[in-house]
């Protein structure tokens, strides 16, 4: 990992569906580099201050899309001083133009799980809108299908976790990203 802290902005971004692990991820991802740990959905709450659920009621979900573009824009443009783990939120692949910005932020890893994963670690969830007072199987399968494309063009790895053990999953994505950052050439560190 001394590797990734030695270039600037280096961050390993992790996208994925909601239940996918992108914030337990990135936790351990945290706690074996160090690295500073950003999660998309906290800062826009404390930015607001509000919950996702009330900012979703308040304002809706194209509001919640805009503000999660303009928050990869400040990130890109008012670099980090070191290289952090950004955890996404699920759906932030959606808006075309958040898909080059999150490819420049670093090395995107999409953590990919089949629907019966997400829909068990999504059980009991109550602050996530778009899966409440709903058929919650359906609408992970919906999402699933939209947006699969969106994560694929957006990653520059994709990672089956399945119900692999965090840290070895965190380990997997820590060698590939060294790999990368010495191997990615233009496709590191604010290129595409
Ligand atoms: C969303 C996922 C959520 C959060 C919001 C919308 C989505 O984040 O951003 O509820 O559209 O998939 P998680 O993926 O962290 O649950």
């Amino acid at each position: 990992m001394e590797r990734l802290h030695e270039k600037p902005r280096c961050h390993i971004v992790l996208i994925g569906l909601m239940g996918c692990g992108k914030s337990t991820v990135g936790k351990a991802l945290g706690k074996l580099t160090g690295l500073p740990l950003l999660d998309t959905d906290a800062v826009i709450e404390e930015q607001v201050g509000m919950s996702i659920p009330e900012i979703f009621r308040k304002y809706g979900e194209k509001r919640f899309r805009s503000l999660e573009t303009a928050l990869l824009r400040y990130l890109l443009e008012h670099q980090a001083p070191e290289s952090c783990i950004i955890a996404t939120g699920g759906g932030i692949v959606v808006r075309p133009a958040n898909r080059p910005l999150l490819r420049r932020l670093g090395f995107t890893v999409w953590l990919h799980a089949e629907v019966p994963v997400l829909l068990q670690r999504t059980a009991h969830t109550a602050n996530r809108p778009l899966l409440q007072d709903t058929d919650r199987e359906r609408r992970i399968n919906e999402l699933s299908s939209q947006r699969a494309p969106f994560y694929a063009e957006t990653a520059h790895w994709t990672l089956e976790v399945g119900h692999s053990e965090v840290f070895e999953i965190a380990q997997r994505i820590l060698e590939r990203a060294a790999d990368f950052s010495d191997h990615g050439k233009n496709a590191f560190c604010g290129g595409v």
